[in-house]
């Protein structure tokens, strides 16, 4: 069977562990797989090559190429990303929009109330004979992180987050029932929409301050401050939730890196990296070739689709020293393509490294013991070659006695 093929049959085995079948596509170079209907880029220089090259390598319509374009004016088409499948000029400035809400130093102001929302969360499990990590932790915290940095008011959270999950659900998937999709987005653009009106024209750290901003000056139709937000809440959602899984199936099934980890509280940052680089929650996102070009000396003809597999490039031993195994020690770390690169990078990286950071050490501060109740080759994955991460962690977790204060720590240094 063609290597690629073994992925998008979604065999638990490989999406499990997609290193062999990465290997296999590196070893086979540049090449086009009618499976995914593009050329398939695997190895770290190509990635890096295609990432950055924004001009010949669109964002533009790179997923449902089959479907019609969905016109944004109508209301019940489904809440298009506004910046990730977009093109500068447009793409520029709407990130710039947001940017400054997303700053590293930004969201390091957040710490403090990220830090509460995780031990509140792990304090939850506190007395639990066993606990399923996704569903009790992993799959909890983000949509309460995004909401506080929106700015969504405390007492909407609960409603807020059903939303999110419904759009999350139907929206990024493209699927759904349409009926209920329409529903939801009715519900959720008509909060959002009573949200702005009451801006009280103050630009604070809140996302959705500056997106009124941008509303107000003409910048935004209001259709648009709606994608947005729905673009931000599905983007960070699964991707943080997965990667939140993912490192806690790490620590649960490796007990010596917990014992380093609570030793050496400093290497959590390292082991965020490297989590990441290892279980990159985006495996591959899609381009298009605007003009005839070349990736890694393969012929690419204007048009194509390129399926870039951050996932691979991360593993590329080519690439990285030592690259199958988790190295708290790793130089350059951070350097991952866990987040793309280029224009497109992700915008929430910094809160997704606050988010895992934080979790781990409010699980080193309060949990004795963390250990795996399935073997960890069984426990299973999403059914998708693109987002990556166990949906379920069964574990079993032995408290410490009394739960230490929270403190907040050293602000992160880099993004
Ligand atoms: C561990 C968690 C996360 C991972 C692994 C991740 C990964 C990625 C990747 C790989 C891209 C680039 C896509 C491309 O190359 O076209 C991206 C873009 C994006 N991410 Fe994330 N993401 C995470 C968390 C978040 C969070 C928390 C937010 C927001 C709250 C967010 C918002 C976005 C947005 C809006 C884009 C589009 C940026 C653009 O096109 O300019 N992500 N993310």
């Amino acid at each position: 069977m063609p290597a690629l093929s073994q992925l998008v049959a979604l065999e638990q085995e490989h999406l499990r562990r997609p290193a062999d079948v990465y290997a296999q596509l590196r070893e086979l170079g540049v090449h086009y797989a009618p499976e995914v209907d593009a050329f398939v880029v695997a190895r770290h220089d190509d990635v890096v090559h295609v990432l950055r090259e924004r001009h010949t390598f669109s964002s533009r319509n790179t997923v449902g190429r089959e479907l019609p374009p969905a016109d944004p004016s109508n209301p019940s088409a489904p809440l298009s990303p506004l910046l990730l499948l977009s093109d500068d000029p447009e793409h520029g400035k709407r990130r710039s929009i947001v940017n400054r809400a997303f700053t590293p130093m930004r969201i390091a102001s957040w710490e403090p109330q990220v830090r509460r929302v995780a031990a509140e969360h792990v304090d939850r499990l506190r007395g639990l004979r066993e606990v399923d990590l996704v569903r009790d932790l992993a799959a909890l915290l983000p949509v309460r992180v995004i909401s506080l940095v929106l700015g969504v008011p405390q007492q909407d959270v609960a409603r807020f987050r059903a939303w999110s999950e419904e759009i999350t659900r139907s929206v990024g998937n493209h699927g759904g029932d349409p009926v209920r999709r329409e529903q939801v987005q009715d519900e959720f653009t008509g909060y959002l929409g009573r949200l702005l009106d009451r801006w009280d024209g103050q630009v604070d750290s809140s996302v959705l301050s500056q997106i009124a901003a941008a509303e107000r000056a003409g910048e935004l139709t209001r259709r648009e401050c709606v994608r947005f937000v729905a673009e931000l809440l599905v983007a960070g959602n699964i991707t943080t939730t997965h990667h939140l899984a993912s490192s806690v199936a790490l620590l649960a099934s490796r007990p010596e890196l917990w014992d380093r980890l609570r030793a050496e509280r400093a290497l959590v940052r390292s082991f965020v990296e490297e989590s990441l680089r290892l279980e990159a929650p985006i495996q591959g996102f899609y381009r298009l070739a605007t003009a005839d070009t070349e990736i890694g000396g393969v012929a690419v003809p204007e048009g194509s689709r390129v399926f870039v597999l951050y996932g691979s490039a991360n593993r590329d031993d080519e690439a990285w020293d030592a690259c199958p195994h988790l190295k708290l020690d790793r130089r350059g770390a951070a350097s991952h393509l866990a987040f793309g690169k280029g224009a497109h990078a992700c915008i929430g990286s910094s809160l997704a490294r606050l988010e895992g950071r934080v979790v781990v050490e409010e699980l080193l501060d309060r949990v004795e013991s963390l250990e795996l109740t399935v073997p960890v080759d069984e426990l299973p994955y999403g059914a998708s070659f693109i987002n990556h991460g166990p949906v379920s962690v069964p574990a079993r977790l032995e408290f410490r006695a009394a739960a230490p204060r929270s403190t907040p720590r050293q602000a992160p240094t880099g993004g």
